[in-house]
């Protein structure tokens, strides 16, 4: 129903002028259980009864289990670890910690010694250890999945109830004395505080990695298929019941309005026609419901899959572009057979186009933001032979840390225009003014800034640090730290450990107190980076396994799935198996700009503007 509606009065959470309100009613509603809670707490301390469970004592992902009033076990079965609190390792664990490598060192290995990678990268090797890369990773995620923001323990609604995001961990026991559980402060800091001390921008940090806008906004566009975040309701639910990547940002999200959205005919796409070029149709055309400030004009409101992407033309500009490899597909599936009706040329171009999403984030996306030496590789086959289980949930963790508003940069260059986020945001006309050459070429050669080490968020999107630390004491996070341990790293001994700067392990120290109750997004993101690295090592070593989880989780990986039929034969399957982002952009323009998630490295990559035949 919601769909229909083309609303004037609905810019819901996304218009970040709007936010705050709405967000600070949330606020003080938490306050206000707060205060009731630290009251209940406060009588049971004067019982002299905590929850031991408060007290995390249960290690190596050991499930902490309450008995009477203040007795606890530890459940360590299939851990590796024995003891009270799974603390003693058995022989095989000993065995496999003395041999098993830190992230650090792996990561080290990983980023150096061209002349090993050089061999791997064109031998059988490459297949060994990216087949290891994915094991190792997915492995760390459950699955099926466990908890979620209501549930603390197992159970069958948790796992049945997809409206909830899962989580690795579970919530702070609600009768802890502590908001973190027994360590810190009784009040966290204020959002506010925390944003302007740790998070604003002094003057603009490029990533050293060299990511740019074109990264930052497949980033965002990509990511906004399963992170979409229930704000109505509190409890940590989500709107993306695909729980990965169903490119239900191209499609949308129900079929309602997925039917609205597709032409009915050849399987193809509803598109408007500007100056000869495919774009994606207005609001007044199709009549769904998309987030624009109020007293935006229907005819200037672009209809596409997620609701949201009207905000920037750079989501926009990836809304086109995956329009036109739809139809694209479509003309070529239709070709091939004539005798397809529309639905299964929609569907079959769909399995297609999350081919190409996948693979393009695995070889091209997640080979930027690694910086491995590893040649990256999207292929299903490699885990035919492993255990893995072909489903995935999104985790509110993931959602937590994926929040990498620092990318965005101070104003926008295209084409030799400087243009300020007051006549970026919301812009339909700047798309179809430039085109999506142009803006393709701009996005590619403008860094991002860098996600780690703090002080990189721009005015425009500081309110957004402010709301994940909200959502995350709304939603109970555990501490950072418990986090680390649950990926298998060493927790933090300090604040200067954490941030390799005095003068915020000062400040933070005086805010939390206590290393152990520092909250989980402003750990990873305050983290110390990486040498030229875009973020720390957290970051990377809780994301990558909720992120490789996702991606080869789809069913298109499965055994049953992967093979030439499911995408309409060979030439499909190719088309998978095949994709690049140049291809995408390339084989859908005028002319080919430079594109690539990395600023031109070299000055044969800076060379503008190849005509689009010699792809
Ligand atoms: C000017 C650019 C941007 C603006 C104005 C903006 C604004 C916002 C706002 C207002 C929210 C809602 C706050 C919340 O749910 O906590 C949000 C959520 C989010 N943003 Fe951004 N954002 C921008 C760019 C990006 C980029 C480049 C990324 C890259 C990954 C990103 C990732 C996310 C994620 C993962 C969420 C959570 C979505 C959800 O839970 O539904 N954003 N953003
Ligand atoms: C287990 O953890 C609890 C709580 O942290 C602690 O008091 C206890 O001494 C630990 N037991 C052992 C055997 O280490
Ligand atoms: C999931 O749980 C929420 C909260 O209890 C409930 O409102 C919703 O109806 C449930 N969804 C399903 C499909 O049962
Ligand atoms: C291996 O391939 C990747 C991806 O193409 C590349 O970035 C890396 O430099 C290659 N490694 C070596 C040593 O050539
Ligand atoms: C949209 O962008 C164009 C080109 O930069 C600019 O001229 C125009 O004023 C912008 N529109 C709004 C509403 O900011």
């Amino acid at each position: 129903m919601e769909d229909n509606k083309v609303d004037e009065a609905d810019e819901e959470e996304y218009c970040p002028t709007e936010l705050h309100q709405y967000q600070f009613g949330i606020f003080s509603m938490w306050m206000f259980i707060h205060l009731l809670l630290l009251q209940t707490s406060s009588c049971a301390g004067d019982s002299g009864v905590v929850n031991p469970c408060c007290y995390y004592p249960c290690q190596n992902s050991g499930v902490c289990v309450r008995f009477g009033t203040d007795g606890y076990q530890c459940d360590c079965t299939r851990t590796g670890f024995n003891g009270e609190n799974c603390t003693d390792p058995e022989f095989w664990t000993r065995l496999r910690l003395l041999l098993k490598p830190s992230p650090p060192v792996v990561h080290s290995f990983l980023t150096n010694f061209h002349w090993f990678w050089n061999i791997v990268n064109n031998s059988f090797l490459r297949d060994i250890i990216m087949r290891l890369v994915l094991t190792v990773r997915s492995d760390l995620i459950p699955s099926p999945p466990t908890y979620n923001t209501k549930y603390g323990y197992l159970s069958w609604e948790s796992y049945y109830n997809i409206s909830y995001y899962t989580r690795l961990l579970p919530p702070v026991p609600k009768d802890c004395p502590l908001p973190m559980g027994t360590k810190g402060k009784s009040v966290l800091p204020d959002p506010k505080l925390l944003a302007e001390r740790f998070f604003r921008r002094k003057t603009f940090r490029p990533d050293p990695q060299g990511t740019n806008l074109m990264f930052a906004f497949m980033a965002q566009h990509f990511t906004h298929q399963f992170f979409r975040t229930n704000h109505d309701v509190p409890g940590g639910f989500t709107k993306a019941l695909g729980h990965g990547v169903d490119a239900s940002n191209i499609y949308g999200d129900n079929l309602m309005r997925q039917l609205q959205l597709r032409l009915q005919k050849d399987g193809k796409l509803k598109y408007q026609l500007v100056k000869g070029e495919t774009y994606p149709p207005t609001v007044s055309e199709v009549p769904v419901h998309m987030v624009y400030p109020k007293d935006f004009p229907p005819e200037q409101r672009l209809a596409i899959g997620q609701e949201v992407f009207g905000i920037l033309p750079g989501l926009t500009m990836y809304a086109t572009i995956w329009l036109r490899e739809h139809n694209r597909v479509c003309d070529i599936m239709k070709a091939e057979h004539p005798t397809w009706d529309d639905e299964q040329l929609f569907q079959t171009s769909r399995l297609i186009i999350i081919g190409e999403i996948i693979n393009i984030i695995i070889e091209e996306y997640v080979q930027q933001l690694s910086g491995y030496l590893l040649k990256m590789k999207f292929d299903p086959t490699l885990l035919f032979n492993a255990r893995f289980q072909y489903s995935n949930r999104i985790a509110l963790e993931f959602c937590q840390l994926y929040h990498w508003h620092p990318l965005m940069p101070d104003s926008f260059m295209v084409d030799g225009d400087e243009i300020p986020y007051s006549q970026f945001l919301y812009n339909t006309s700047l798309l179809m003014h430039y085109g999506v050459e142009k803006l393709v070429d701009a996005f590619s050669r403008q860094p991002a800034g860098q996600i780690g080490g703090g002080l990189n968020s721009h005015e425009a999107v500081l309110k957004v640090a402010e709301m994940v630390v909200r959502e995350s004491r709304a939603a109970r996070v555990r501490p950072f730290n418990e986090y680390r341990k649950k990926f298998n790293l060493k927790p933090y001994t300090s604040f200067y450990d954490l941030t390799g700067n005095t003068e915020m392990a000062r400040d933070l120290e005086e805010l939390y107190g206590d290393i152990d109750a520092l909250e989980l997004y402003i750990g990873v993101l305050l983290e110390k980076t990486r040498a030229d690295g875009i973020f720390g090592e957290s970051m990377v070593e809780m994301g990558a396994p909720f992120s490789l989880k996702g991606l080869m989780g789809n069913p298109i990986c499965s055994p049953e799935y992967w093979k030439p039929s499911t995408f309409g034969g060979e030439t499909g399957f190719n088309i998978v198996k095949k994709a690049t982002l140049k291809k995408l952009v390339c084989l859908n323009t005028k002319w080919c700009p430079y594109v690539d998630f990395h600023v031109p490295r070299n000055e044969e990559e800076a060379k503008p503007k190849t005509p689009s035949t010699e792809l």
